[in-house]
């Protein structure tokens, strides 16, 4: 949670920081500020709100410091108000500190302070680690940097820091453990820090991603230094980054959701592409490759996730045990690491995660580490901590997902599970070879049918504005399509605040029956195949009870069309593949219906993009 942003160079720093931050505002929005270093004093603005706030408040005070760092805040300690936001200054005033994280015993550290005689104004677990910094360096005598490194040592939880000096002009000290930090390495020694790359690629390609317990010292126009907490000189490993600034920007829709649902031929193509030989009739899987005897092995295989990963998670729990034939459990990553769950040697735990970086999914991962599990990940975001901790991995490749509400991360996460699924069911000769070889060729035409299921925006909107005033939604599915309704459901709910629950649909009869009534829109996932029968049985229930059915259907149905109010008909794929198509009109449903009422579909209330917090 949280965005920062830092800035060292020649140019003007504060519209490079507000530009960064505007990029990274998907992290969190509820409040911004700047820190600029100019003649030697620090200058801070803040405000509540969103960047723009930010920077209407600034545009008209004359600036000209080329060093800086700012933040944009997802509120974990204290309300979001000017007081709260980042950056937060030391006692004596001349240190500034953005932060991203959370420090768990900064209670402890705080209360050792105000004995001190530290005075604190904000209820910020980062004032607590800037004055703390502050005392470790006027305590000890030790540079600026050693006492970064000795207060970070003290230091209990998670952070990615960035702190400038007004004893340091030109400088900058980043730090990070748990939360992710990358430097650009601009030209002329310019450096560019991110949460991640995105507010980088306008400047430069090259960056450098920061590992945990290593402390960086940035030197205007010098080499950058990399120590760890244990004082170990690294030699940093740069990377080029494999991304364009197209990619980060709207592109003429109205919202990033919107283009990112849009994107999905295009990005469960990615996810497939190079992955699957046509005339072998072979998936390959490069990053699990030197894995695959070890998962052939498993005795079971627990898939950890959160949100709309953990929906991708229970997708690949039915791909899996139908196509592989190998058990699989899935967990949210929150449950599954509180709750000393039982994993032995040879169990396999694949932590399922678009950015990376969630905390919940990351702490069970580590967990199955300790207890001596083989870890792999599926993740979108190269070089991010889930695809660090876990031993191989796949990633989706499905592009930078910048709306809060993931789209086309899911269906890419899908994607790569049907691959996986299908690769070791080949390899443990558990799926009939027919089957097997059309699958493969099926998946070949999933990116061609989901852009026809992108047909059915214009009647999705019209469904739209009718059901926009409904306070509740029912979402149903069967097998496969389960996972779907929920996936659906926590959609409409996240960005149109519009109380939505998805239920396998044989359950409805066992209690949300009783909610029927003819106010209540029931979205159902009435493919042909699979439990088509039993689903149209379910379907005649809610008819009778006088429930508003909206169908997605598979093209040309008509059994569905008798009962339906309204049917949105997808094309035909094998059931295992249906996810993949029946999930577009659900997101296009949740998008206009916040269209509609008016919400910020991007950045929806209280939310953030990724959820670096437990
Ligand atoms: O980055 P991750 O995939 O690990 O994120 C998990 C969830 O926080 C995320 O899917 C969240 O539920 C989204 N807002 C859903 O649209």
């Amino acid at each position: 949670m949280c965005g920062i942003v830092g800035y060292l160079g020649n140019k003007k720093a504060h519209p490079i920081l507000l530009d960064g931050l505007k990029k990274l505002e998907y992290r969190g929005y509820d409040s911004a500020g700047v820190a600029l270093l100019e003649n030697n004093i620090i200058k801070i603005f803040k405000a509540k709100g969103k960047v723009s706030d930010l920077e209407e408040k600034i545009k008209h005070v004359q600036l000209s410091a080329d060093t800086g760092i700012a933040h944009t805040r997802w509120a974990t300690h204290g309300v979001p108000n000017e007081i709260n936001a980042h950056p937060h200054v030391s006692q004596s005033g001349k240190l500034a500190l953005v932060h991203n994280g959370i420090i768990e015993n900064y209670n402890v550290l705080r209360e050792k302070l105000e004995q001190k005689g530290y005075v604190f104004y904000s209820e910020t677990d980062t004032e607590v680690l800037v004055k703390f910094i502050e005392d470790v360096y006027l305590e000890t005598g030790k540079s600026l940097f050693e006492a970064v490194q000795l207060a970070l040592k003290r230091v209990v939880g998670a952070y990615a820091i960035a702190l400038i000096s007004t004893e340091m002009p030109g400088s900058m000290i980043i730090a990070r453990k748990g939360s992710p930090l990358v430097v650009g390495l601009g030209k002329n020694g310019e450096f560019i820090v991110g949460s991640d790359a995105a507010p980088i690629i306008r400047h430069t390609k090259t960056v450098y991603y920061l590992d945990d317990n290593e402390v960086a010292f940035l030197q205007k126009g010098k080499e950058m230094q990399v120590i760890t907490l244990d004082n170990k000189r690294i030699s940093p490993l740069l990377t080029e980054l494999d991304l364009s600034l197209e990619e980060l920007e709207k592109g003429g829709y109205d919202y990033f959701m919107l283009k990112e649902i849009y994107e999905q031929p295009r990005s469960v193509y990615d996810s497939m592409r190079g992955r699957i030989d046509t005339e072998k009739q072979l998936v390959r899987l490069g990053g699990i490759e030197p894995y695959e005897n070890h998962i052939l092995e498993a005795d079971r295989i627990i898939m950890v996730g959160c949100g709309t990963s953990w929906h991708a998670a229970l997708v690949g729990e039915y791909l899996f045990e139908e196509l592989a034939r190998i058990p699989v459990e899935t967990e949210y990553g929150s449950e599954f690491r509180y709750r000393n769950p039982i994993i032995r040697p040879r169990d396999v735990v694949i932590g399922i995660s678009q950015s990376g970086e969630t905390a919940d999914t990351l702490a069970g991962l580590r967990l199955a580490k300790e207890k001596g599990a083989l870890l792999l990940g599926v993740c979108n975001v190269v070089g991010s901590s889930v695809a660090r901790e876990t031993h191989a991995g796949v990633y989706t490749h499905a592009g930078p997902e910048i709306g809060v509400a993931s789209t086309k991360a899911f269906t890419a996460q899908v994607t790569v599970l049907t691959l996986m699924a299908l690769r070791l069911g080949y390899l443990k000769k558990n799926i009939d070879l027919n089957r097997y070889e059309n699958l493969l060729c099926e998946l070949e035409y999933i990116p061609e049918k989901i852009e026809r299921a992108l047909q059915s925006d214009l009647l999705v909107q019209q469904i739209a504005r009718e059901y926009k005033n409904a306070r509740n939604f029912l979402y149903l599915g069967r097998g496969i399509n389960f996972p779907v309704a929920l996936e659906g459901a926590l959609k409409l709910k996240e960005i149109s605040y519009i109380h939505a629950e998805g239920y396998p649909a044989a359950e409805m009869k066992h209690g949300p029956i009783a909610l029927i009534d003819e106010n209540m829109p029931v979205v159902v996932i009435a493919t042909k195949k699979g439990n088509y029968d039993k689903i149209v049985s379910n379907i005649q229930e809610i008819k009778s009870r006088n429930g508003k059915i909206i169908a997605v259907v598979t093209e040309g149905d008509k059994e569905v069309a008798r009962l339906a109010d309204h049917l949105i008909e997808i094309p035909e794929t094998d059931e295992m593949l249906t996810p993949l198509v029946a999930t577009i009109p659900l997101q296009l449903l949740a998008y206009h219906i916040a269209v509609m009422l008016g919400r910020d579909v991007d950045k929806p209330r209280n939310l953030a993009k990724s959820v670096t917090v437990e």
